[in-house]
């Protein structure tokens, strides 16, 4: 708001301030926070700290209505002293890390890094009385809003141009299920059972015996695409259908839902006046069917449409709400009387307290209505129905694996080479119908999947997934929305892991038994976990590896340490006795919880024991761990020589997969660090991974001279395992060249070394170390194949 610069302060301040009210009032509405108020702008958080699923619709919806309200502002202040405001609005998505500030009385949020960043480019960006928003923004409001892309833009600070668009409207849609339909629904599949339930219900009601049909189940599984299958379906057309549904921010805005309902029933469009909408509605209460004109006013009252009722406005507002209700309710079994209705409504958790009692007075009127209540939730929502026998309640579980596989058909195709990215799909997501679409999308846009919907190949194998932004966004908030004391317990679990022994959660959640208890049974209710063994021990599972994922990343860094390093204790005492068998769990957890001592030595256990197994690909895992766990720890002789030797052991785990440009890297690593120590014996071990390494690779030359340092140091040493290894990396090197007669010298056995020597009591000084013997004799046998290869070679 540049044209402030030039007044005096006091009188800026009086125009700016009621700008800033009207900007926070628009935040406040949908629930965002204002954490900052600068000079002349604000800035505002949605879904932190605090999640909201819808957070980036919220925040769109927020920054159209500040437009709105400001450039109606601007209007008086033209007419009034003749300055016209406009402001600029900037919108940005992704994590955020929030900090409060001050006491309890007195919150204060800072957000710092990149996503705020790239919110106040795109502020700066914003023409005056305009809104930008970067891509994260609009990808998560697709369908909810209206924008015009301006395609890439070079942002100061970002190496990489970013694409950019302008908010302009609000699409006409509510819910998220609405707003994917616009772009195209999936085939649909499976869910016959259910619709079979939901069919039988709506005859009895076609015959005059109402019921309520509750649909329950996690986010994202498919309660509102078998509502919209069902009132799409042949059997429905007999039907009135009235549809309406709570929103994620409407639980302030008393009636919401009912005044949705009555607009689709009054066919009343949002660009109609009063006037029209007062005939209509009138026309209809005087039907002489429907004999309504005494609840004429009510109605109107709730459309918010101007009247004249004297009698109305002397009424108490406990009196006026109990006449809506009564209206609202009489309206709808009157219409039943006319035809059947089949009245859905969409979303139960997040409903208002109004529409909530509405709700519970049809249903007390139902048995003998042509009406059907269809109604949905997620699990946490509670009601007082459960008794009545007009209730019937479906649980919709997770896509089955038949149809879930359907339903990856109809997204990716049937090919082949996607088995494993299908299997990695189902894994992750349980069964999800959202979430494995959104996974899909994901893939997608990473590039991992090329081609159109319905016929995918893989572009770039992976054995991941990231977790969605959408999805991402759904879980935070409904795991932000339980108890204090049940999220605590939920994100120490996903410490411990996706499947979680109870014995070990109660040894680190600091919880009395019974609380434990109790908060476990509330994650189950909710549908975050699920007892998956009672016996031999109990164990509990997050219902998906999103949710456990999720819940993991919701917890500050130094949150997670603590978590890991309390269960390595805890590990630790539980199984003093049989630690063994515990290796890659300590591992595992003293390796996140920077315990880096112990992280090194389980590590090193751990990719040990897989290497004799070999198990290379966890081996190699393990062991990149290990030194990178190490590269913490001081560099005293003991940290040097298990820094070579974690690299040699890695180097052999390599070998097999083949990955040689790590393998010969590791080697010069070592080879450095053996140099730093001083010590030759090392130096000479390394020297002939070297040669194997440069051997393989092509260096030909090069490979030669290392087994050559090596054989050299394996004299002065008197060391007989290293001679032979030493020897039988020149003579691979003579025989990479095409020199088998050269070669055949060195994979001969050297006549003074008698084989038990190698696998005896080793003279190496390489204390507690016996790989680097126990290779030597394999070396020894190697050598011995390759004398007849080269003999064959030279005939
Ligand atoms: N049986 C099915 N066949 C094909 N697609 C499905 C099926 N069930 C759900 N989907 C798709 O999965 C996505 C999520 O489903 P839906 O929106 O119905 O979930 P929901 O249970 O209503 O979630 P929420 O609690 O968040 O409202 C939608 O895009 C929907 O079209
Ligand atoms: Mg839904």
């Amino acid at each position: 708001m540049e044209l402030l610069a030039n007044r005096d302060p006091e009188e800026a301040r009086k125009i700016l301030d009621p700008v800033l009210e009207r900007m926070m009032e628009a935040v406040h509405r949908y629930e965002g926070t204002v954490n900052q108020v600068m000079g002349d702008g604000i800035m505002a958080l949605f879904g932190a700290p605090l999640a909201h699923e819808d957070h980036s619709v919220r925040a769109c919806y927020a920054a159209l209505r500040m437009q709105e309200q400001v450039s109606r502002y601007s209007s008086e202040m033209q007419d009034n002293v003749g300055i016209a405001i406009k402001i600029r609005v900037g919108l940005n998505s992704g994590e955020v890390v929030v900090r409060s500030i001050g006491n309890d009385l007195h919150m204060d949020y800072t957000a710092v890094g990149q996503t705020t960043h790239l919110a106040a480019r795109m502020e700066q960006l914003a023409n005056p009385g305009s809104i930008l928003m970067a891509a994260a923004t609009f990808d998560l409001s697709r369908g909810h809003v209206a924008a015009v892309r301006h395609g890439p833009t070079t942002v100061k600070g970002l190496s990489e141009p970013v694409d950019v668009y302008q908010l302009t409207a609000i699409e006409p849609t509510h819910t998220r299920f609405q707003a994917s339909a616009t772009r195209g629904l999936t085939r649909f599949v499976g869910r016959s059972t259910e619709l079979a339930q939901m069919f039988a219900a709506l005859e009895r009601a076609k015959n005059g015996h109402g019921e309520l049909v509750a649909l329950v189940g996690e986010p994202g599984v498919g309660k509102s695409r078998l509502v919209w299958e069902f009132t799409h379906s042949q059997h429905a057309r007999a039907f009135r259908v009235l549809e309406t549904g709570s929103v994620s921010y409407g639980r302030a805005s008393a009636w919401r839902p009912v005044i949705d309902l009555l607009k689709a029933y009054f066919q009343i469009r949002e660009d109609e006046d009063a006037h029209t909408v007062r005939e209509r509605i009138g026309a209809t209460t005087r039907q002489p069917d429907r004999q309504l004109e005494a609840f004429l006013s009510p109605l109107l009252y709730l459309l918010d449409v101007p009247f004249d009722d004297a009698a109305w406005d002397k009424l108490e507002p406990s009196e006026r709400r109990a006449r809506i209700l009564n209206a609202c309710k009489h309206l709808l079994l009157r219409e039943a009387r006319v035809q059947p209705l089949l009245l859905v409504f969409e979303d139960l958790h997040w409903i208002d307290h109004e529409t909530q009692v509405l709700l519970d007075t049809l249903v007390d009127s139902l048995l003998n209505a042509r009406m059907l209540l269809l109604v949905n939730y997620r699990p946490e929502y509670q009601h007082a129905w459960g008794g009545k026998g007009s209730y019937t309640q479906i649980r919709v579980d997770p896509l089955d694996p038949n149809s879930a596989e359907k339903l990856l058909d109809a997204l990716l195709g049937d090919n082949p080479a996607l088995k494993s990215i299908r299997r990695l799909l189902l894994q992750r997501t349980g069964g999800n119908s959202f979430f494995l679409e959104e996974s899909v999308r994901t893939l997608i846009e990473t590039g991992v999947l090329h081609g159109a919907p319905g016929d995918y190949r893989v572009a770039r194998p992976t054995d991941e997934i990231a977790v969605p932004a959408t999805v991402q966004t759904m879980l935070a908030a409904r795991i932000d929305r339980l108890a204090v004391s049940d999220k605590q317990l939920l994100q120490t679990a996903s410490v411990i892991g996706k499947d979680v022994p109870f014995a070990l959660l109660s040894e680190i959640a600091g919880m009395p038994a019974d609380a434990l208890r109790t908060a476990l049974t509330d994650l189950q209710v909710a549908d975050f976990i699920y007892e998956a063994t009672a016996y031999p021990v109990l164990e509990y599972t997050f219902k998906h590896a999103l949710t456990h994922e999720v819940a993991y990343r919701s917890l500050l860094q130094d949150q997670r340490r603590t978590l890991h390093a309390r269960i390595v204790q805890a590990v630790e005492r539980m199984y003093a006795d049989r630690l063994s068998e515990q290796i890659e769990r300590l591992a595992h957890h003293a390796l996140r919880g920077e315990m880096w001592e112990k992280a090194v030595d389980y590590l090193h256990q751990a990719g040990s024991s897989a290497f004799s197994r070999s198990a290379n690909r966890e081996a190699a895992m393990h062991l990149e761990h290990a030194v990178s766990a190490l590269s913490h720890l001081p560099q005293n002789q003991n940290n040097l020589a298990q820094a070579v030797d974690l690299r040699a052991t890695l180097w052999s785990c390599l070998l097999p997969l083949g990955d040689q440009v790590r393998g010969l890297e590791l080697a010069r690593q070592a080879q450095l660090l053996a140099t730093t120590l001083g010590d030759d014996r090392r130096t000479a071990w390394i020297s002939c991974l070297m040669s194997g390494s440069l051997s393989n690779l092509g260096d030909v030359d090069e490979g030669l001279a290392r087994g050559k340092d090596a054989a050299g140091l394996a004299e002065s040493l008197e060391d007989p395992a290293l001679a032979v290894t030493a020897r039988f990396h020149i003579g691979i090197a003579y025989r990479f060249h095409g020199g088998y007669r050269k070669a055949f010298e060195f994979f001969q056995p050297d006549p003074k070394l008698a084989p038990e020597e190698l696998m005896g009591p080793h003279r190496s000084e390489i204390r507690g170390d016996t790989r680097y013997r126990a290779s030597a004799a394999h070396y020894y046998l190697y050598s011995l194949n390759n004398c007849s290869h080269c003999l064959t070679e030279l005939g």
